[in-house]
């Protein structure tokens, strides 16, 4: 399986200038790079989709949005579609990261309808779980884990599973450069592969991609990724440098 190197720029990249300056980077770190086993995506803040989609997505690149909501259109103020996403060359969204949960209420259940809308639509849906300090702190690790998991993927049959990505993003890791030890990555991963083969059978469960994120920097990728064996990485602040970001991707195409 070839694995998945993502970039969530979050809010950031505030003026055109600054969006021109990425993209300039980007086009020179990309010369004569190839990448075979890496599959890497890139999820701009919403209003530039269009700009990433025509400039960035090439064979290399894929694009995808931070968030995405459970209707295809409507009276939705602010909203935006998979319809949306799919019409200006988007492929991918993020559904249920940390920061959307915490600040805006994100649940499970929102979770579930986006991703089965997702999936209505034939797009890939990256969905993230993981606990908080306090969670771990208290011995919830994997029960949170398990009912993020189950109550995000409640309908979804095995063929709509092959349209996820599993991000295991422990919210303490996110933003502040700690990160788990690799036993404890794998442990989470070990969890997640345990619930979808219960679920779904082994066949199923074994295809489905793990990434994981939080705070991840091409020095630390043994660590958080090649020595759990995780299928790939979602990166935050390292992939608003497009050479950091490359450097990560390089890494994993092995
Ligand atoms: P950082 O890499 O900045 O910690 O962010 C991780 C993240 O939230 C990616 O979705």
């Amino acid at each position: 399986m070839s694995k998945y190197v993502i970039g969530n720029l979050k809010m950031n990249l505030s003026s055109l200038a600054e969006l021109e300056r990425y993209f300039k980077t980007l086009k020179n770190e990309l010369k004569g790079k190839n990448f075979k086993n890496a599959e890497i995506i890139i999820c701009p803040p919403a209003v530039y989709l269009q700009n990433f989609t025509q400039k960035v997505k090439n064979k290399k690149i894929k694009i995808g949005l931070q968030n995405i909501f459970w209707e295809r259109n409507g009276s939705f103020t602010g909203e935006i579609s998979p319809i949306m996403l799919k019409n200006l060359g988007g492929e991918y969204a993020i559904i249920g990261h940390s920061e959307r949960r915490g600040y805006f209420g994100e649940t499970n259940e929102m979770v579930n309808l986006k991703i089965k809308l997702m999936i209505k639509e034939r797009l890939m849906s990256i969905f993230c779980f993981g606990e908080t300090m306090e969670e771990r702190g208290a011995g919830l690790t994997s029960g949170i884990i398990s009912s993020q998991i189950q109550e995000g993927l409640k309908d979804i049959t095995p063929s709509g599973l092959e349209k996820i990505i599993f991000a295991y993003e422990p919210v303490w890791a996110v933003g502040t450069d700690v990160i788990p030890t690799s036993n404890g990555i794998m442990e989470v991963k070990i969890l997640v592969r345990k619930i979808l083969t219960e679920k779904y059978g082994m066949k199923y469960a074994q295809k489905v991609a793990i990434l994981y994120g939080g705070s991840v920097k091409a020095k630390t990728l043994n660590q958080v990724c090649l020595d759990p064996g995780m299928d790939g990485v979602l990166v935050g602040r390292e992939s608003l440098n497009p050479v950091e970001f490359l450097k990560i991707a390089k890494s994993l195409d092995v």
